[in-house]
């Protein structure tokens, strides 16, 4: 579960997050919608310890992102596409993010699987669209 508790966030004199509050439930598929400038990215990097709020809280499964002990065990996240290294193949972007973490490498064929990436898994990723 997925808590966003009161978030406020301010960058200067721009107010990026104005007391933001919301659940997002266990295995719910959810969409975070909103206009250009919203805060939705800002409310995914503070929830990923990529960024600081001013005021209130972003929880998974009521901890903050930095005090998850093995933080890719019960979080993954891909807020830029362009963080994936573009001469890697999909396969092996995920193979090294499961070998530094002690996952299977079962797990990236079965993540390829459920995504529909299979077929492509050999191809780097550079040439994928953003989408
Ligand atoms: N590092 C930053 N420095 C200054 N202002 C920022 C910074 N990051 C975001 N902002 C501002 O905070 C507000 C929220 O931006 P954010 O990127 O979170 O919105 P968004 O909902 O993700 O927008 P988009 O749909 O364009 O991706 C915007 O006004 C943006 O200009
Ligand atoms: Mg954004």
């Amino acid at each position: 579960m997925i808590e966003i508790r009161n978030l406020s966030k301010r960058f200067g004199s721009r107010l990026a997050l104005d007391d933001v509050s919301f659940v997002v439930e266990a295995g719910r598929v959810t969409a975070f919608l909103g206009p250009n400038g919203a805060g939705k990215t800002t409310t995914m990097r503070v929830l990923l310890g990529l960024d600081f709020a001013d005021s209130g809280q972003a929880l998974i499964d009521g901890r903050r992102f930095v005090d998850l002990e093995a933080p890719i065990l019960s979080v993954g996240a891909l807020l830029d596409a362009r963080h994936a290294h573009p001469g890697r193949s999909a396969f092996a972007h995920l193979r090294a993010l499961a070998l530094t973490h002690g996952l299977p490498q079962s797990r990236v064929e079965d993540v390829l699987y459920d995504v529909g990436l299979s077929e492509v898994a050999g191809k780097r990723v550079g040439g994928f669209s953003l989408g």
